[in-house]
């Protein structure tokens, strides 16, 4: 039978796919999918403490303060779904953020087991993002262009209405690919060092992404 590793981290620019393969590898693997951007702007719709510090930076694009969101995780990878593994999609986006995941282990070290990092030509990302549209209700994720809904503004498996993201017009898109190559691509070379780096061919359709996603988790 074929193992996976299943502590998990997914990489990639803004609009590369991450939140697109990680609720069908996680589905997949039987592994909770844990999302710092869902987390943060589920917060802000509940007007929490923490997503009211948030707001601000994430309508801009920019990363919200690290010491919450690291905080944020390291709770998260204590519940009990978390045991036998888990895949972070949005933590780590700066080597602060991956130096404090490196010591969440129990004994106090590494608990990466690998990093997929999707690779996406940046022309096709601008397109992907502005034509996003995402369910108010359950989060799931579609597009305009490459992944309709059934019914034109309503979600397939909740019936919700489908909404755009506030950080998805232009301006913050444009932000959030600075922000991605300042502070998140350097992760790369952190992870390559660690010889943990998998580079996954992000383009074709989200079912051929997907095979080469689970082919990436296949245990050495
Ligand atoms: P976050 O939600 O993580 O945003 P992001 O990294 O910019 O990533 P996206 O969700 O935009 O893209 P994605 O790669 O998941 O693409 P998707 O699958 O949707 O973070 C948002 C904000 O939260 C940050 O800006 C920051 O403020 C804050 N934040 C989060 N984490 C933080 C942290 N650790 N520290 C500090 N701040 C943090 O796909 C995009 C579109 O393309 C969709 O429409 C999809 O249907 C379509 N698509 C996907 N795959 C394909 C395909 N193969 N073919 C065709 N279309 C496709």
């Amino acid at each position: 039978m074929t193992e996976y590793v299943k502590k998990l981290l997914i990489f990639g620019p803004p609009g590369a796919g991450k939140g697109t393969q990680a609720s069908r590898v996680t589905q997949d693997l039987g592994i909770p999918h844990i999302d710092t951007g869902s987390m943060i702007r589920e917060n802000i719709a509940r007007k929490t403490p923490l997503g009211l510090e948030a707001q601000s930076y994430v309508e801009k694009g920019e990363l919200s303060p690290s010491e919450m969101v690291i905080r944020m995780i390291s709770d998260r990878l204590k519940w009990d779904d978390a045991v036998n593994g888990w895949l972070l999609d949005g933590f780590p986006r700066s080597i602060e953020q991956a130096e404090a995941l490196s010591v969440m282990g129990p004994d106090g070290g590494e608990v990466v087991e690998r990093v997929l990092f999707i690779e996406v030509p940046e022309e096709l990302l601008v397109q992907r993002l502005t034509s996003r549209r995402i369910c108010g209700s359950c989060g799931a994720v579609y597009n305009l262009i490459t992944l309709k809904p059934s019914k034109e503004g309503i979600c397939d498996k909740c019936d919700g209405e489908l909404i755009q993201r506030a950080d998805d017009n232009e301006e913050s898109v444009r932000n959030r690919f600075r922000v991605y190559r300042e502070s998140t691509a350097p992760i790369a070379d952190y992870y390559e060092g660690r010889g943990l780096i998998v580079s996954v061919d992000g383009q074709g359709g989200v079912e051929e992404v997907n095979e080469r996603i689970l082919a990436a988790c296949i245990k050495a």
